[in-house]
């Protein structure tokens, strides 16, 4: 163990979420001597109160769904009740069985792994209750939590989604402060379990961070589902009783529902370790890096939900890899935040790679974009949704940003970033197969209409 390599670690990696442990795993398979300090749970955010508890929630509200709707396609089915007890049970069955599997996998890999909470003390060593460990790099990979506004007490009906995650009841009402990602998804899952919803955003639409058009289909496709959007609405201050909580907005309106969720996005995880003790800089909290995700000071580097940008599981996987082998000096090529593919899980999905059409036409001038619409594709329609595929690209030049939204299009994101990855050109794209019928067909017309031959496309 650790006090007892003489020289000390090549890597001491504080947090074992997915930046963290993605991390200690690589530098275990590069030969490093590396030691991974958790205070909490092996996994962090994303596996025991993020991406994977969250998507459980949303797959058991499309069973819902797809029950509720049954009889569309000559099925007469409905829904019987929901028991959320047996909801969570599911949900934590998926969680513990992953949790397990990367325990084994660190367990298994030459990491040494300290349970217990981690303090930096200097560029090179992090105490760990008597035990002081010793590193020639450091890696800063303590995460974020959810975050509240000021004068906005989280408790009692007033949750974030940690608190929204366990809720071993249905809902009949909820108000989500948020529009954002974490705001959507919950939206859509109270609602397919039967709770009246309102969403309320601040920004004019919701999903501000992805393409206009994505936005104003999806607030369509929520209030067919009976969602409310107030959109450009600002939050004034909530009371609360036994009973439920009184939202009141700044335009002077008030809402009431049962429960208040609070999804105004996540801060970092960074208060008390120590970080200045090393002389790191932070910017109210996160800590910046530079693109090879070095901190201001040597030998010590940030990753993950820390590092001001997206805060998406596969980021902190990539930046905590792309760490490993920066240290193990094989130089390799940066991960930025453009090409980063998201996938929002609502109902209808949104998927998204690159630039959005203003942005492209900020970085390249004139650009050609192609929206085309599920109508036209086969599985979309036997699965009855709608939305769309948009491909973006500079004019004469390669793809820049695709964005979906409709049914299932997450599992389009795959094909999306290696076409945007690879800066494919529609041209490269246009006579590769699409295999019918399937939802990725939609893709493929799209990069073939803008290679200028359209198949299934009206002009
Ligand atoms: P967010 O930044 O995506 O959305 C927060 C929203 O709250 C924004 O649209 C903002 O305009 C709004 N807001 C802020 N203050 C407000 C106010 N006073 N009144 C009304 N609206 C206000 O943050 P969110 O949804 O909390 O998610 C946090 C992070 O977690 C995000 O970076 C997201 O990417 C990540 N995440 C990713 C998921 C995925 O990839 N599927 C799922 C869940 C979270």
């Amino acid at each position: 163990m650790a006090a007892d390599v003489p020289d000390g670690y090549d890597v001491l990696v504080l947090g074992g979420g997915s930046g963290g442990y993605a991390c200690a795993l690589r530098s275990a398979q590069l030969g490093l001597r590396v030691a991974l300090i958790e205070r909490d749970k092996l996994g962090g955010t994303c596996l025991h109160r993020g991406c994977i508890p969250t998507k459980a929630l949303l797959h058991a509200a499309e069973v819902a769904d797809t029950a509720r709707d049954g009889a569309r396609f000559g099925v007469n089915s409905s829904v019987a009740s929901i028991d959320m007890p047996a909801v969570l049970r599911y949900q934590q069955g998926v969680v513990s069985r992953l949790h397990k599997g990367l325990q084994g996998l660190v367990s298994a890999a030459t990491i040494d792994y300290f349970p217990g909470v981690g303090e930096v003390t200097s560029p090179t060593t992090i105490r760990l209750g008597d035990t002081t460990l010793t590193g020639r790099n450091l890696v800063l990979a303590t995460g974020s939590r959810a975050r509240s506004l000021p004068g906005l007490e989280i408790g009692g009906r007033v949750l974030t989604s940690d608190e929204a995650l366990t809720l071993d009841v249905v809902p009949g009402s909820v108000i989500v402060l948020g529009g954002g990602v974490i705001g959507v998804e919950f939206a859509s899952v109270f609602r397919s379990f039967g709770a009246s919803v309102t969403i309320v955003e601040a920004l004019p639409r919701l999903v501000p961070a992805e393409e206009e058009s994505i936005s104003k289909a999806l607030e369509r496709a929520f209030r067919k589902r009976g969602i409310v959007s107030r959109t450009g609405a600002r939050f004034a201050g909530v009371t609360q009783d036994e009973s439920g909580v009184t939202v009141s907005l700044e335009d002077g309106s008030t809402l009431s529902a049962e429960f208040l969720l609070v999804a105004v996005g996540r801060g970092p995880v960074s208060e008390g370790m120590g970080f200045e003790s090393a002389g790191v800089v932070t910017d109210r909290g996160f800590v910046p890096t530079n693109d090879r995700r070095r901190t201001n000071v040597p030998g010590v580097y940030a990753v993950g939900d820390l590092v001001p940008g997206l805060q998406l599981a596969h980021r902190g996987f990539a930046h905590g890899i792309f760490v490993a082998e920066e240290i193990a000096g094989l130089a390799p090529e940066p991960v930025l935040d453009r090409n980063i593919p998201k996938v929002t899980y609502c109902d209808p999905e949104i998927a998204s790679v690159g630039l959005t059409e203003a942005a492209a036409r900020a970085a390249y001038g004139e650009v050609r974009s192609y929206e085309y619409n599920l109508g036209g594709n086969g599985k979309s329609q036997i699965l009855g949704t709608a939305g769309f595929v948009t491909v973006v690209r500079a004019v004469d030049g390669p793809v820049v940003g695709i964005h979906m939204i409709g049914a299932r299009m997450g599992e389009q994101i795959g094909e999306a970033q290696l076409v945007v990855g690879w800066d494919a050109m529609p041209e490269d794209v246009a006579p590769l197969l699409h295999a019918h019928p399937t939802q990725n067909e939609a893709l493929g017309e799209a990069h073939l209409a803008l290679a200028g031959k359209p198949l299934h496309a009206h002009a």
